[in-house]
């Protein structure tokens, strides 16, 4: 279970990850570098996996490419799928683990956008979601996800956090047209490498008081290059591309955002 299982999360996703990224974004030029990647490789198919909201299908429907989608959350694909056909499109969005996930059919290209595999909580399941993804594509199909390159620093910071050493993100209105605060707790285990969040929703009333609260968990494995690159060869990908972010800078060096372009073998 993680936030994105939650009804109101899922509702609310989209208006509150509009604010967080305003400020903070790591993802700048997702849709175009995802649009991009359908553009060159999805000739005989593209699927979304662990498409949330929408996001990504929604941008590549806009551009003429109807692809497949699919999420662990149903309350995500709902939304996605309400989406779609509120904006024309009837679109293939349905609920599975990307471990497992069969649609009946292959792509050439499969996406796995904005850290949607860093929710793969072990080195066995990130394991079987790529050999899972590997049958869903054609010979010579593409994937691309993303990691976070794992930063001393930060660690450093996230061993020493508590569970209730929350940290004030953002204040949104959600879908009922209610203030709502956002706050975060990360803390890190260096021997699972999985980061565990904490994130608080205070919902206020028109003088600013507190009305409600929730406390939803989010947790998120950091893998390193030179793992993912073993588990690639592993699982039968060979890497085509590494970039250091979504606008391709160079995948040398550290980065926070690492975008893996891999090729069915
Ligand atoms: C950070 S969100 C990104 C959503 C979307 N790709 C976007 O760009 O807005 C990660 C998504 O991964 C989904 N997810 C987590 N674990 C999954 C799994 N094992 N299989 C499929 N989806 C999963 C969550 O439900 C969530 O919607």
């Amino acid at each position: 279970m993680d936030l994105h299982d939650y009804e109101d999360v899922a509702e609310n996703y989209d208006l509150y990850l509009n604010v967080m990224y305003k400020n903070e974004d790591n993802h700048s030029g997702f849709k175009e570098f995802y649009l991009d990647f359908a553009k060159e490789y999805g000739k005989d198919g593209v699927i979304d996996i662990a498409c949330g909201t929408g996001a990504v299908l929604l941008y590549l429907a806009e551009h003429g490419i109807m692809a497949d989608g699919t999420d662990l959350s149903e309350a995500m694909c709902r939304v996605a799928d309400e989406k779609a056909r509120k904006n024309g499109f009837n679109l293939n969005i349905f609920p599975a683990n990307m471990t497992e996930f069969r649609s009946g059919r292959k792509y050439s290209c499969a996406i796995i956008a904005r850290s949607g595999f860093m929710h793969l909580l072990t080195p066995e399941l990130q394991r079987a979601a790529l050999l899972n993804i590997r049958e869903n594509l054609v010979d010579g199909g593409m994937l691309t996800f993303n990691t976070f390159d794992p930063h001393p620093y930060f660690q450093t910071q996230q061993m020493n956090t508590k569970e209730s050493d929350y940290s004030f993100r953002l204040e949104y209105t959600n879908k009922q047209g209610k203030r709502e605060k956002i706050y975060n707790a990360i803390s890190y285990d260096p021997y699972t490498q999985i980061m565990s969040g904490n994130w608080k929703f205070e919902t206020l009333d028109e003088n600013g008081t507190v009305i409600e609260e929730r406390v939803r968990p989010l947790k998120m494995r950091q893998t390193y290059r030179q793992e993912m690159t073993y588990l690639l060869e592993l699982t039968g990908f060979e890497i085509v591309n590494v970039f250091g972010g979504y606008h391709k800078e160079s995948g040398k060096g550290s980065a926070k955002n690492v975008i893996w372009c891999v090729k069915k073998r």
